[in-house]
């Protein structure tokens, strides 16, 4: 499509981040399987569900916008998902690769935080409060889920470095 206005910015970045959370439902089951850390894992698990409501949010912002949810592929987070199954190929199950998969998931939160944050600029430029609640219930859990990683971190890279 050709964006010519911040209503086609909007669309074209809401179909970007539709298309990153996608990618995610795929890549989370793979790091939760990878992880060795009982609460990593669990963390995983957890964001997986959240990431489904994500999609479904999404869904319901085209839905009212009256626009369908296709055409765009999210490159920045296919990049940045093959860099985490890199980790997991590469690096042996441990607490090594646990911290490794701990960054990689930060730099997926800090990603969608970001999109997230700019879309929500937006939909409140344009007005549109159903939707700016929507976008900022979301952005909530992917910054809780950052938190929750940068706590986990703690213990996992104590760990990774004494089994060095
Ligand atoms: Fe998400």
């Amino acid at each position: 499509m050709s964006v010519g206005s911040m209503q086609d910015l909007f669309i074209e970045e809401l179909r970007d981040l539709y298309s990153a959370e996608n990618q995610i439902t795929k890549a989370l089951p793979k790091m939760a399987k990878a992880a060795t850390s009982d609460n990593l894992r669990q963390a995983f698990e957890g964001h997986l569900e959240e990431t489904n409501v994500h999609v479904e949010r999404l869904e319901q912002i085209f839905e009212i916008l009256g626009k369908s949810s296709r055409g765009k592929a999210c490159e920045g987070m296919k990049g940045l998902l093959t860099e985490g199954a890199e980790f997991i190929k590469e690096i042996e199950k441990g607490d090594v690769l646990d911290a490794g998969l701990i960054s990689a998931a930060q730099r997926v939160e800090h990603y969608e935080m970001a999109g997230y944050g700019s879309v929500r600029a937006y939909a409140e430029l344009l007005g549109n409060s159903k939707v700016v609640d929507l976008l900022q219930a979301t952005l909530d859990e992917e910054k809780a889920a950052d938190q929750k990683l940068t706590k986990i971190s703690h213990t996992v890279n104590q760990q990774a470095q004494r089994a060095a």
